[in-house]
C-alpha cells in the first residue's frame, strides 16, 4: 500500500518483478568489487567508536550508480543508543547523492565477515529493496532471502 507520506523506494513488488530484479542484480553481481567492498569495510572499522564493546564493524556498499558508500559504528554511554555501522552507511547514502543499495559487504576491524543485525537487515532492505546482494558465510545473498517477509506497507 502506498503511503501519502512516504518516498517510496522504486523497487519493484511483486513475484515476476521482483525475480527480474533478481536478474538484474545478477548482472550487477558480476560487476560487484566485492573485494574492493571488502577492504573498504575493513577500513571503514578503524574509524569506529567502539569503546563500549571494542567490536570495530565497518560496513561498504556499492550503489547503483557506482558509488562506493561506507559506515562504521558509533557506541554510547547508554548502549542500547549505539548506532550500528549500517545505520551509518545508510546516512552516507543519502549524504552521498542517494539512490540504493545493490552490493553490500560488512567486516569486524581485523577483517572478520559479520552479519548485519536484524534491525540493520530490515535498512538495507528499505534502501536496496529484496535483491540487493549481502557477503555472507554461505556466499553472495539477496536480502529477501535474509529478511524473508520483510516489513513493509
Ligand atoms: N553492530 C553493527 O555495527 N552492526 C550490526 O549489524 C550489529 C552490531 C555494532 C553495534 C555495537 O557497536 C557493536 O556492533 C556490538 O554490538
Amino acid at each position: 500500500m502506498d503511503h501519502p507520506h512516504r518516498a517510496k523506494a522504486s523497487w519493484p513488488h511483486g513475484d515476476e518483478q521482483v525475480g527480474d530484479a533478481c536478474k538484474v542484480n545478477s548482472a550487477i553481481d558480476r560487476d560487484v568489487d566485492w573485494a574492493a567492498l571488502r577492504s573498504a569495510a575493513v577500513q571503514a572499522a578503524a574509524l569506529a567508536y567502539c569503546p563500549y564493546s571494542q567490536l570495530h564493524v565497518g560496513a561498504a556498499a556499492l550503489s547503483e550508480d557506482g558509488r562506493m558508500v561506507t559506515g562504521c559504528n558509533v557506541e554510547n554511554a547508554s548502549y542500547g543508543l549505539s548506532l550500528c555501522a549500517e545505520c551509518a552507511m545508510a546516512g552516507q547514502l543519502r549524504l552521498s547523492g542517494g539512490g540504493r543499495f545493490v552490493a553490500v559487504a560488512c567486516r569486524s576491524g581485523t577483517g572478520e565477515l559479520l552479519m548485519p543485525c536484524g534491525r540493520c537487515r530490515q535498512i538495507l532492505h528499505e534502501l536496496g529493496g529484496p535483491s540487493c546482494l549481502l557477503d555472507t558465510p554461505q556466499g553472495i545473498r539477496s536480502i529477501s532471502e535474509l529478511l524473508p517477509d520483510a516489513f513493509d506497507f
